[in-house]
């Protein structure tokens, strides 16, 4: 097993976005280890995910913040090619209320994961980071030289934070190299309907309520203002296919394992370039599904960003990498998972 692979360790590797993305990089030939808590994921996605590939990743239950832990499972595994970190607490609401639970376990995380890399002469990271960096750009679409404004969360500010520790661990180690995949709203599951979102209680996020709703789990969606300055008066966002940003992160590794970073620490938009409103959304939602989704307009949500899309032009030239699934297939596959979910 695994002769000539490169070796790749992802952390929060069940998770959503971990999970499509250990599915890309197995079928990319890389050999993966997970390590994740559980804390927001389910162990038998391991099991999908190898229902999926033929091929099982190695697990680990573990926590990044047990540092003698990650220590034993870099021990255990030998040469790690590189990392892809996921693994975070991701509540924007919970983290304005236990603003230290974020603080700690997504900063923690990090210096761990970064000074075990170090102790064992692994090189390489994929960090998660967020538009949320960006605040409500100044210009749009918004590129990777955009301002970062002041966080308007903890939440947020753990991925300002994550992102400037990982600058400052790259200036004092010449071998650590970095790219900090800034995602848009990554939505939709993977074809298969055997991998997808699980969100916990009530859904934060809008496609997740949709699909609950369309499934008679919640009464209705509400939509939350249309009085802002864009055409149709709700707000835009760029929704990014999950599994599009799930191989944004295999040619982010590839780049930094084939020693073809131009900077030791590099920064890419991972989104679609598309602007899309809540109504239109909601309106392709229901004509690819052929259903209708009850819903209403109510007051604006306390910190929404009025409008935000990426220019991923960048990440198109530099990466070679493009967001290539059409929103309509992206939304059936929303869809789809959230069906398969109640048989389950
Ligand atoms: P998720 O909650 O589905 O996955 C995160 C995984 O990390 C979970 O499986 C959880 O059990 C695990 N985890 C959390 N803390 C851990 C710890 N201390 N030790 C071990 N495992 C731990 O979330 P996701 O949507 O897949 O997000 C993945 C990453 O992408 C996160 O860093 C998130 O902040 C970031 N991100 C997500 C979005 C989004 O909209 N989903 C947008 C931008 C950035
Ligand atoms: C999208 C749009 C809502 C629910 C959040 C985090 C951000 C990032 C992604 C990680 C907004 C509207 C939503 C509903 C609605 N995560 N909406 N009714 O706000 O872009 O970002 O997730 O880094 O940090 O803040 O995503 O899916 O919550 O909302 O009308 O029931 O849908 O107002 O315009 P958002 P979202």
């Amino acid at each position: 097993m695994g002769i000539n692979k490169k070796k790749i360790l992802v952390t929060g590797g069940t998770g959503y976005i971990g999970s499509h993305t250990v599915v890309e990089l197995q079928n990319a030939g890389f050999e993966v280890v997970i390590v994740d808590n559980l804390s927001n994921s389910n162990a038998d996605v391991v099991d999908r995910i190898t229902k999926i590939t033929g091929q099982k990743p190695s697990f680990y239950k573990e926590d990044c913040l047990n540092k003698v832990g990650i220590e034993k499972i870099f021990a255990n595994e030998g040469k790690i090619d590189g990392i892809i970190h996921f693994a975070a607490k991701k509540a924007v609401n919970e983290s304005v209320q236990q603003p230290l639970l974020y603080y700690r376990n997504n900063i923690l995380s990090l210096v761990y994961l970064l000074e075990t890399m170090q102790q064992f002469g692994v090189q390489n990271i994929v960090f998660s980071s967020s538009c949320t960096v960006y605040g409500q750009p100044d210009k749009l679409p918004v590129t990777e030289t955009a301002p970062i404004k002041t966080a308007t969360s903890p939440y947020g500010n753990t991925k300002q934070m994550c992102e400037e520790i990982i600058h400052d661990a790259a200036v004092a180690d010449a071998n650590l190299n970095g790219i900090l995949l800034r995602y848009f709203n990554p939505i939709g599951a993977h074809p298969s309907a055997l991998i997808g979102e699980l969100p916990n209680g009530v859904p934060m996020n809008l496609v997740p309520f949709i699909t609950q709703t369309a499934a008679g789990i919640r009464p209705e969606l509400k939509v939350f203002g249309d009085d802002y300055s864009t055409p149709d008066g709700s707000c835009i966002r760029d929704y990014i296919n999950v599994v599009d940003l799930a191989k944004a992160h295999v040619v982010a590794l590839n780049r930094m394992i084939e020693k073809k970073n131009k900077q030791q620490v590099e920064c890419f938009n991972i989104g679609t370039g598309r602007g899309l409103s809540v109504l239109e959304l909601i309106k392709t939602f229901q004509e690819v599904n052929e259903l209708t989704l009850p819903y209403k307009i109510v007051g604006r949500r306390e910190g929404d960003i009025e409008q935000i899309w990426a220019d991923p032009t960048y990440a198109n030239e530099e990466l070679g990498w493009k967001a290539v699934e059409s929103i309509e297939d992206t939304l059936r596959s929303a869809w789809k998972w959230q069906k398969q979910l109640e048989n389950n």
